[in-house]
């Protein structure tokens, strides 16, 4: 493990591109357009910020390595399907992602839907097949099961769903941190989740001090999402810049306004710092995660 976290990402992203590079290249040939639509979705860049926090607290708990690649590399694949899935017409409609075409472009509707719901199994496929060292049965399917709640209906659907009733129309600041809590929360707080599963003798106190940070982090992640789509350029963020505005989508910024969405994000920043304060662990790629999620420019 690095002690920068610049560093940690690099070597996290290499690793996970590597594995799931391995992973596609794996499928036999049937559906080969298909395979291709999953490989842009999936290998066509990417922060690898779910991976990267999933193996920072893995580490930090002492989880060994290998297991913490692969249950990160199955949220990856979550958190790809779910952009693929939101960028389509019927969703945000968004032309560009990561700096390229979106899937449905490069490919079509067709084959962009598809390619979702095959990352979306392959998450499980992963998490079902993959040796996981010193694992038991009961451990796997806790993590299994902490995946597919953060990703379905009491997580990452259930606040798209949120997201697209609250488009040109008014919900109230807690509506939205709940939604947001969904969207985007959910799945980071699940990369916080599994690395505890896999650790497997965190103090309670000390998981809900974990919890505490990957709430107010997933928060943070989010409102910086939206206030990034009216400040930053669509070349820096790689995707339609004001898409939200366009799109009459409620966000931090259309309802606070610019500044005090800035405010917002500040005060989840110095929540989840402070929640760091109550482990017993060196926190240090802890802080500086959080201080990524607030500097980050795409
Ligand atoms: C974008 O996520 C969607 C949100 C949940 C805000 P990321 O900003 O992590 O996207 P990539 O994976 O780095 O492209
Ligand atoms: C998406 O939120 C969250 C997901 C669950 C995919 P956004 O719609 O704001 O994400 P971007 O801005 O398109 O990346
Ligand atoms: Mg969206
Ligand atoms: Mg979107
Ligand atoms: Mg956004």
């Amino acid at each position: 493990m690095n002690n920068d976290i610049s560093l940690q990402q690099l070597a996290v992203s290499n690793a996970i591109n590597q594995y799931l590079d391995d992973r596609i290249n794996a499928f036999p040939d049937h559906a080969h357009r298909l395979k291709s639509a999953m490989r842009h979705a999936l290998l066509a860049g990417g922060k690898r910020m779910r991976p990267l926090l999933h193996s920072v607290i893995a580490s930090m708990l002492g989880v060994n390595e290998k297991n913490a690649q692969i249950v990160g590399a199955a949220i990856e694949c979550i958190h790809a399907y779910s952009l693929v899935h939101d960028d389509l017409p019927a969703m945000d409609d968004d032309d560009t992602r990561r700096g390229k075409p979106t899937c449905h472009i490069a490919f079509d509707e067709a084959t962009a839907i598809l390619a979702g719901d095959a990352l979306q199994t392959l998450a499980f496929e992963i998490l079902t097949s993959e040796p996981l060292a010193d694992v038991s049965a009961d451990q796997r399917i806790a993590i299994i099961q902490s995946i597919a709640a953060a990703s379905g209906y009491s997580g990452m659907c259930g606040g798209q769903a949120m997201d697209l009733a609250a488009t040109d129309s008014e919900i109230d600041i807690e509506q939205l941190t709940h939604l947001h809590q969904l969207k985007t929360g959910a799945l980071l707080m699940a990369c916080v989740k599994t690395a505890i599963k896999l650790a497997d003798n965190v103090e309670e106190e000390h998981q809900q001090a974990l919890l505490e940070y990957a709430y107010n982090i997933g928060l943070a992640f989010q409102v910086q999402d939206d206030i990034l789509d009216v400040t930053a350029t669509t070349e820096t963020l790689g995707k339609p810049s004001g898409s939200d505005v366009q799109a009459n989508k409620s966000t931090f910024p259309s309802l606070l306004g610019l500044t005090n969405a800035q405010q917002k994000l500040r005060i989840y920043h110095q929540q989840a710092l402070q929640a760091l304060t109550r482990l017993p662990y060196n926190t240090l790629l802890l802080r500086q995660f959080a201080d990524l999620m607030m500097q980050r420019k795409y």
